[in-house]
């Protein structure tokens, strides 16, 4: 699970898939600000066995609360997430719940199992069972432009 790998067909179709779903959303005039849901990373790169990504191109991550979502090559994704103010206040999440392994999303500042309705907070504690452990935390290294993740 700790294994970082952008899933190569998905990865180049981020930036696309990104800017197609906001020109949709755009057209149906809905708003792309939802502070409680989760969006692609987009100017993402692989380093090694690293995962960075670039603050200024993932505006989601400007707010504490907001998340970006990167689909790794085991099928699994992971989320960053603005956890404080601060450069250090990052956090990220595999996002297969330590139940029975689904992609848990994100509602609110919680992320909760569509499965049997496991509830982790946004830093990835078990807020309500049946899992019972926390969702797998990466180590985070950021500065004020970029967010390094493995
Ligand atoms: S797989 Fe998530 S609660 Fe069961």
């Amino acid at each position: 699970m700790s294994e970082l790998n952008i899933e190569g067909a998905k990865s180049a179709h981020i930036g696309r898939r990104a800017v197609l779903c906001g020109a949709v959303a755009i057209a149906l005039g809905i708003s792309t600000d939802l502070a409680s849901a989760s969006v692609p990373a987009v100017g993402i790169k692989q380093i090694g066995k690293k995962i960075q990504l670039d603050l200024a191109k993932n505006k989601a991550l400007a707010k504490v609360g907001g998340a970006v979502t990167i689909d790794l090559s085991n099928g699994s994704s992971v989320a960053i997430v603005r956890t404080s103010a601060g450069v250090k206040g990052f956090t990220a999440l595999n996002l297969s719940c330590t139940h029975q392994g689904v992609t848990v999303e994100q509602q609110g500042s919680t992320w909760v199992c569509p499965a049997h309705g496991s509830a982790f907070s946004s830093t990835g504690k078990v807020v309500r069972g049946p899992a019972n452990q926390a969702l797998f935390a990466y180590p985070v290294a950021a500065t004020a432009k970029t967010v390094t993740i493995g």
